[in-house]
């Protein structure tokens, strides 16, 4: 479960800067906080893939019985402008994650986060990890005394999307094996004359000749 920490603000403008801990269970203040990560690690990428809300709610409010969870979120006059998610593991490097979004970055905000990551997990792990997204998260994490361990380039591809132009079916019967039917066989028309139908014909009577059952069929 996610264990309260104190308000953290900013050392420079101590009335601005709110860091306050989400509770799970608030669904609509989990989506906030999600959507938050989201769009801070999406800043200067193109393609992005992201947490879906639904995965985050199913996420913490079943959590993990052994690991500990602080989700975090920094409001600036009230309006949310950064995130932070950590997770530690007994023995383990505490996991940490923080986005602040484009406009309000180089104001302290993501310092402050960590800031209170650190506070939190002081007791609870020796080490901390952290994912990058950028140049600029590089940096950061250099200057809060983490070292660069492994690189890695994730990039997100279409995949091929496949139309379908048409179906066949035999029916063959497990009772009466002998006979089996060649029943509907149907091609789009704009995707006619270009022999659809006898490849899906084909290749279905591929396939029944693979099935034990059709061991003893004779006709078609
Ligand atoms: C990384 C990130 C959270 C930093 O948030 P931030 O609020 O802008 O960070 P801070 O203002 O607290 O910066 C603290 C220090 O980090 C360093 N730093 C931060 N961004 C930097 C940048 N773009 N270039 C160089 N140094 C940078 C600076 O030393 C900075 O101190 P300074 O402003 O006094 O020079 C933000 O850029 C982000 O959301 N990036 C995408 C997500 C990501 O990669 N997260 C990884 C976090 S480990």
């Amino acid at each position: 479960m996610p264990i309260p920490v104190d308000e953290h603000r900013k050392r420079h403008d101590p009335v601005s800067l709110r860091v306050s801990t989400v509770d799970p269970q608030q669904v609509a203040q989990l989506r906030r906080w999600n959507g938050l990560l989201r769009d801070g690690y999406a800043v200067g990428r193109q393609r992005v893939w992201a947490r879906s809300d639904d995965a985050a709610i199913a996420q913490f409010q079943n959590p993990h019985p052994t690991r500990r969870s602080v989700l975090l979120l920094a409001e600036i006059d009230g309006v949310s402008v950064g995130a932070a998610e950590a997770h530690a593991n007994p023995e383990e490097p505490a996991d940490v994650e923080i986005a602040v979004l484009d406009g309000f970055r180089r104001q302290g905000v993501g310092r402050v986060l960590l800031g209170a990551v650190r506070g939190t997990f002081r007791t609870v792990a020796s080490t901390i990890r952290a994912e990058t997204y950028s140049e600029a998260g590089v940096a950061f994490a250099l200057s809060e005394g983490l070292d660069v361990g492994v690189r890695e380039s994730r990039q997100v591809l279409d995949l091929p999307i496949a139309l379908a132009v048409g179906y066949t079916e035999i029916l063959l019967s497990r009772h009466d094996p002998e006979i089996v039917h060649q029943d509907d066989t149907f091609v789009e028309e704009r995707m006619r004359g270009r022999g659809i139908g006898r490849a899906l014909k084909a290749a279905n009577l591929r396939q029944l000749m693979s099935l034990p059952e059709s061991a003893s069929s004779r006709f078609l």
